[in-house]
């Protein structure tokens, strides 16, 4: 999908349908007011019957005959008061996927007021949510069933600054497309995305984004001593991968950013195997890794002046003849020791060994995504991921920079207590610790592995995909969470770090409610 800026009139337009935006509480404003008037009020006629009651991502199509455009959608932005910028992607979303779905390839996308002074970040919005909207998993349909086929997006910014507006276009368009490839990545089943090629996805990547990468086999992440992932690995046939990708973009700094995803391309619980039902699902077991790789692919392109280094290490965890048993005792990069209670809790095993491996490169911030603990879906279903820190100004900072970006991270605590649960008698450290906090419980055992630096773990269990669709995204994977590593990046790019620390003291709640800076 291409989205451009068109410099036409609103009202001058060549598509196939004109998108507008409307609020549920306030009366038609700007060119949805100016669109209604040259049709003689048929949106205000259709929001007035009550078709559309205004919830965000609510539509009504109306024809428009004779005009150069030839349908107007009107896409509810919900109330006006209650707006927020990210809400512009999924109304944008909405348009291509209800559009798309009925054969439009070439709709135009009106900015609403709220976008005068903030035309980077508005625009931004909607090429990304465009872009994401255009995402749908029908790719192993040979006749899709629902297919998204606009091709062609203009973003119309009337009276607007045209220069913010392309500049935000470009960012828009990076940031969407990394989402929609890390949710390729997620999709694709687990006899397709192997370990093996989860690592030449990275290759390609690191080529087209100019980053540096590094893939360890398996007798080279034994010479680092990762005894921890490799005991997950041993089960299966196919080879364990351990990807490093880098982006120097201050090459004047120490500072290092570790962006740790968990990579396990398919989670059968090893030994300790699961249940039949929904195992399926775990072919999404490796969607932190994926958005390693694609927030990855969105920094080289977006360039910030800030360095990091994404690592994932990926492997599936199967039942194999040479599987690891429960009882069985690994050894992890620093050392520590680890009774294995649970095959099935194999993704802190892996983390351990990948946060470790940050420390080993310098990294002076870590921040891990993993679908880790089922118990996390019970905590906070499919609403939020959880956060889990050792650094309170540090996750103040990721919360504040992630806010504005619509994908949600709830922070939970960490107490001593987490930790002594994952005590073990006999080895350093037990990978479960029973049924109470499961989430934070993984949380204290991943602490054991990254020193002193300080680190955020983003449990994504219940973000990282969806079996409900929405107006503005279809069922599946979600891309959750390129968009808040983007934005983390680009917030540590912004000033030095002991500054931006000192701002993100919270002020008010931890989970970042307090006033964000929206800037693209
Ligand atoms: N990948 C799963 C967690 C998961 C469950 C993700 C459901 C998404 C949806 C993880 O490897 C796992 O199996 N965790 C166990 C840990 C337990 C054995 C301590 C769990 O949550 O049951
Ligand atoms: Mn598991
Ligand atoms: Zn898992």
């Amino acid at each position: 999908m291409q989205v451009g800026l068109s410099h036409d009139a609103p009202l001058g337009v060549r598509a196939g349908a004109l998108v507008v935006p409307v609020f549920s509480d306030t009366p038609l404003e700007g060119t949805a007011k100016e669109v209604d008037a040259a049709l003689g009020g048929v949106i205000a006629d259709a929001l007035a019957s009550g078709e559309i009651r205004g919830r965000l991502g609510e539509h009504v199509l109306v024809y428009a005959k004779g005009q150069p455009y030839r349908r107007v959608l009107a896409v509810s932005l919900g109330e006006h008061a209650k707006f927020e910028p990210y809400f512009l992607a999924r109304y944008a979303g909405t348009a291509v996927r209800y559009l798309g779905r009925r054969n439009l390839d070439d709709i135009a996308i009106v900015l609403p007021e709220q976008a005068r002074g903030h035309e980077a970040l508005a625009a931004a919005m909607v090429a990304e949510g465009a872009i994401t909207g255009s995402f749908d998993t029908t790719i192993y349909q040979a006749k899709p069933d629902v297919r998204v086929a606009t091709a062609t997006v203009s973003v119309i910014a009337p009276g607007l600054d045209q220069t913010e507006a392309e500049r935000g276009i470009a960012r828009g368009t990076i940031l969407g497309e990394a989402v929609n490839f890390a949710r390729r990545l997620a999709v694709t089943p687990a006899n397709d995305m192997t370990p093996s090629h989860l690592a030449e996805e990275a290759a390609a990547v690191a080529k087209q984004s100019g980053l540096e990468i590094e893939v360890f086999d398996e007798a080279r992440a034994r010479q680092e001593r990762m005894g921890s992932f490799l005991s997950v690995a041993q089960g299966s046939v196919q080879p364990p991968k351990f990807i490093i990708l880098r982006y120097n973009g201050d090459p004047s700094s120490k500072e290092l950013l570790a962006l740790v995803g968990k990579g396990i391309t398919f989670d059968s619980g090893g030994i300790s195997i699961k249940p039949a039902e929904r195992m399926e699902e775990m072919k999404y077991d490796m969607s932190g890794g994926a958005g390693v790789i694609a927030a990855m692919s969105a920094i080289g392109k977006l360039k910030p002046k800030i360095n990091v280094v994404g690592l994932v290490p990926a492997t599936e965890n199967m039942p194999g003849g040479k599987a690891t048993k429960p009882g069985d005792i690994v050894a992890a990069m620093n050392g520590k020791t680890i009774e294995v209670i649970n095959t099935d809790a194999e993704g802190r095993l892996i983390l351990a060994d990948a946060l470790c491996y940050a420390n080993k490169l310098g990294a002076t911030r870590i921040v891990d995504a993993a679908t880790l603990t089922g118990a996390c879906v019970i905590a906070l279903g499919h609403a939020s991921s959880a956060a889990v820190t050792n650094d309170d100004a540090f996750a103040a900072q990721f919360l504040a920079a992630a806010k504005p970006t619509g994908e949600r991270y709830w922070q939970m605590p960490y107490y001593e207590d987490y930790t002594t649960q994952m005590k073990s008698d006999i080895a350093d450290l037990k990978n479960t610790g029973g049924r109470p906090a499961g989430t934070l419980t993984a949380a204290a055992f991943l602490k054991e592995f990254v020193a002193n630096t300080p680190w955020i773990h983003l449990d994504i269990a219940g973000t990282a995909y969806l079996d409900t669709e929405f107006a503005w995204q279809a069922k599946g994977p979600t891309g959750t969470p390129v968009r808040a590593f983007v934005a983390l990046t680009e917030a540590l790019s912004d000033c030095h770090p002991e500054r931006s620390r000192k701002a993100a003291e919270p002020k008010e709640h931890p989970n970042g409610a307090r006033g964000s800076e929206l800037r693209v």
